[in-house]
């Protein structure tokens, strides 16, 4: 069993009038790699600048390794932080970026040198030390900023969108040698983007949120497989949402027609909202397929070609194809039962998980 290393426990933050945080709780546990996911002004910096202690909470209590820490100063917590910007100093070489924080407190020359070294070898930035920081690329900036806040060996690391100045290349680079560093190095990073792939890619752990609430927590499969509500359905990759009908346990209806599926636990007959992601629909003939759509427009994107079509009803169905599709024609849409998510309107995630209890 892991151990917990940071909780929440119904964490408030008000600005003025406004509740920017409202009523968070999670349990952080040592080592593994999270991401806080949500769009912009969510509360994602927010969360990070109260562990850090940057930003006191207005209510609810923040736990370090089981001891309350709300009234411990940031420079006292053993987290460090990287952010956006990075915030190096220009004016100073990589080795002194680096070497700051440990120049501060009192520690040998020599063992300075040693923790730097080690420090930049973990981001492969041996042999820069002398090198200004106006001379460095954006990827290798990144890196000395991380370098210098692994520098110290925190228990934890922020990262508040440290990817987000990279072009696309470097970035998946950067995703890949990130996570590899968190293995080898066994901290516990909490990552804040609002790139769902990079979230996706990187985490043991994603914590959705949307205007102040964490609205779901789980590993990346749960969370793409089993959204909870409509927001995570739409935020989290692409969607086909669709309104239906819940008959009974395991079958649903869209428009006129009757699905098997695989969820239960709802009212008979209630209305509910329908999840097929556009990857599960397979483009086949009107005859074999269990949808039949018009196909308004077609896309080619690079992997795949994005289709969309719509169906009698008019709801509008895309799907993603390695086949391609004739614009104007009628084709077939397959699927498994095991495709079909059904979510209830406003389901929360204590809602959701007392029903898949009921059901297990
Ligand atoms: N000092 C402040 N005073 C008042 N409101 C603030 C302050 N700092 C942040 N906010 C508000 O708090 C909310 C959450 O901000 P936060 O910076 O956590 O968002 P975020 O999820 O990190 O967004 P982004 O992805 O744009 O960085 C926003 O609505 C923001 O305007
Ligand atoms: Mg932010």
């Amino acid at each position: 069993m892991s151990q917990t290393i940071i909780s929440f426990n119904h964490i408030v933050k008000k600005f003025a009038d406004e509740t920017i945080l409202k009523d968070i709780s999670f349990d952080i546990e040592e080592g593994k790699f999270y991401t806080l996911l949500g769009p912009s002004g969510c509360g994602k910096t927010m969360i990070l600048r109260t562990i850090a202690g940057f930003t006191d909470a207005d209510k609810g209590d923040i736990f370090f390794a089981s001891k309350r820490i709300n009234d411990i100063p940031a420079n006292k917590r053993q987290v460090n932080t990287v952010f956006q910007d990075y915030a190096l100093f220009p004016h100073m070489n990589v080795f002194d970026n680096v070497a700051f924080g440990l120049k501060i407190k009192k520690i040998t020359k020599s063992k300075i040198k040693e923790k730097v070294y080690e420090a930049l070898r973990s981001v492969q930035l041996t042999g820069y030390e002398k090198r200004e920081i106006s001379e460095m690329s954006g990827g290798q900036r990144q890196r000395v900023a991380i370098a210098r806040a692994i520098v110290n060996k925190p228990k934890v690391l922020l990262l508040d969108e440290p990817l987000s100045a990279l072009d696309l290349k470097l970035r998946t680079d950067m995703q890949y040698e990130l996570r590899d560093l968190q293995k080898r190095l066994g901290i516990t990073f909490i990552f804040v983007t609002h790139d769902q792939e990079e979230a996706l890619a990187m985490s043991d752990e994603i914590f959705v949120m949307n205007q102040g609430e964490i609205v779901q927590k789980g590993t990346p499969v749960a969370i793409y497989d089993e959204p909870i509500n409509h927001f995570v359905a739409d935020f989290v990759g692409e969607s086909n949402i669709i309104d239906g009908i819940m008959l009974e346990d395991k079958l649903v209806q869209i428009g006129n027609q009757r699905f098997a599926c695989v969820d239960s636990g709802m009212r008979e007959n209630e209305a509910v909202e329908v999840v097929i992601r556009p990857e599960d629909l397979q483009l086949t003939s009107v005859e074999k397929g269990k949808l039949v759509v018009k196909v308004d427009t077609q896309l080619f994107r690079g992997v795949h070609y994005e289709i969309i079509g719509s169906d009698k009803q008019g709801n509008k169905w895309m799907v993603h194809s390695t086949k391609k599709a004739i614009e104007g024609n009628y084709v077939g849409l397959y699927f498994e039962p095991e495709d079909i998510h059904i979510m209830r309107f406003n389901e929360t995630e204590k809602d959701f998980g007392r029903r898949l209890k009921n059901y297990e």
